[in-house]
């Protein structure tokens, strides 16, 4: 077992040239807006937000905002065949498009990032209405997902311009989510490096922990992760390959059906995860299962903790401890048809690490779903 703790990286101390100030939202392109955004509402407790589409001058496309705490999801669909986003559904599914990041001055932003190599996918632009002046810019990461960098002081709208203010009556309560702790991306046989080198010339951010194929295999089927980090630590994207093990490596099953590379999971932060977990299966969200045996040697791996440790067996909730403390965590089985992106929820309890101790018990229940669906 080889967990790699890096050291900060050289001229960490030097000025960050990409300051970044957390999640802006996280955008996904899918088949039905309509019906993603009853989704995550009912499921999830995410709020209405924000409301574009023809009846607000968008012809082509239908978005739908959502909020929880300082989680912003958008659910975007093509109204017309003949659109990029349309193209995007057909080939991945329903899936993230847009990790859009919070900035303070968007123009800057892309042209630190595309000085050094990064392809533009937006060349930054002002968008104004009554509520003032949001400039966006964007440039494009690992297969069809791409970067928005979102420059919003001076702007007291709903969300952008261009969207009106959705207050359904439907309004399903939250469920304690708060924010986004990081989203993984699955990359190609050997593509890791290539994204990590991506991160840290183009972005700078730093690889802060790597964990290699004997950490993470089980009898069959192996990964690779490097955990990225921007300078601040506010935003997190640890970057999976596949590895070769007896079986299909789950990262390749992910490839196959997303039909590239893209977002795996995102982990979102709660500070009760029994309260939120077992909200969320009482509104129909699924989780992976471990065996029952998990529970009787918790308490020898990770020590006292707060949680009554039956009712973290009874959800099904996972604990690992590091050098700085502890944390819980689920995963969701992946919330499309295809086996492609999941959630994690995520209570960390000083711990700041991923769950390395989980690795095998969760990876042995990802491949008994991976096995009902015929690709193990
Ligand atoms: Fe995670």
């Amino acid at each position: 077992m080889q967990t790699i703790q890096q050291p900060a990286a050289a001229g960490a101390g030097n000025k960050d040239f990409l300051p970044l100030y957390g999640t802006d939202y996280i955008e996904f392109y899918v088949g039905n807006a309509k019906q993603a955004a009853h989704y995550y509402k009912t499921a999830f407790g995410f709020q209405s937000l924000a409301y574009a589409g023809p009846e607000t001058g968008s012809k082509d496309k239908v978005s739908y905002v959502l909020r929880q705490q300082k989680i912003t999801l958008v659910l975007t669909t093509a109204l017309r065949p003949d659109s990029e986003i349309a193209n995007h559904v057909h080939r991945h599914g329903d899936g993230v498009k847009v990790l859009a990041l919070r900035v303070a001055d968007a123009a800057d932003a892309w042209r630190q990032t595309t000085a050094r190599g990064a392809q533009s996918f937006l060349e930054p632009a002002t968008h104004k209405d009554d509520q003032g002046a949001v400039t966006l810019s964007g440039i494009h990461t690992y297969g069809d997902t791409v970067h928005l960098f979102v420059e919003r002081e001076q702007y007291s709208g709903v969300f952008l311009p261009g969207f009106v203010k959705w207050e359904p009556e439907y309004r399903p309560s939250e469920s304690g989510l708060l924010h986004v702790d990081h989203c993984v991306g699955n990359v190609g046989w050997n593509g890791m490096n290539t994204w990590v080198g991506f991160y840290e010339n183009v972005m700078g951010f730093r690889n802060i922990l790597s964990f290699d194929d004997n950490d993470i295999s089980t009898e069959y089927s192996a990964l690779m992760s490097k955990v990225m980090s921007n300078g601040n630590g506010y935003v997190k994207f640890p970057i999976n390959e596949p590895a070769e093990g007896k079986k299909k490596s789950q990262v390749e099953e992910y490839l196959d059906y997303y039909g590239g590379e893209g977002v795996q999971h995102i982990a979102v932060a709660t500070k009760d995860i029994i309260s939120t977990v077992r909200q969320l299966q009482r509104r129909g969200v699924e989780f992976l299962k471990v065996p029952h045996a998990y529970y009787d040697e918790l308490k020898k791996r990770v020590g006292a903790i707060d949680e009554d440790i039956d009712a973290l067996a009874e959800l099904g909730i996972l604990v690992d401890r590091d050098e700085e403390g502890y944390l819980l965590q689920i995963f969701t089985k992946p919330v499309e048809d295809r086996p492609t992106l999941f959630f994690e929820i995520i209570q960390r309890k000083g711990a700041q690490s991923f769950g390395k101790g989980n690795f095998k018990a969760l990876f042995e229940a990802i491949e008994r779903e991976q096995a009902l669906r015929g690709n193990l």
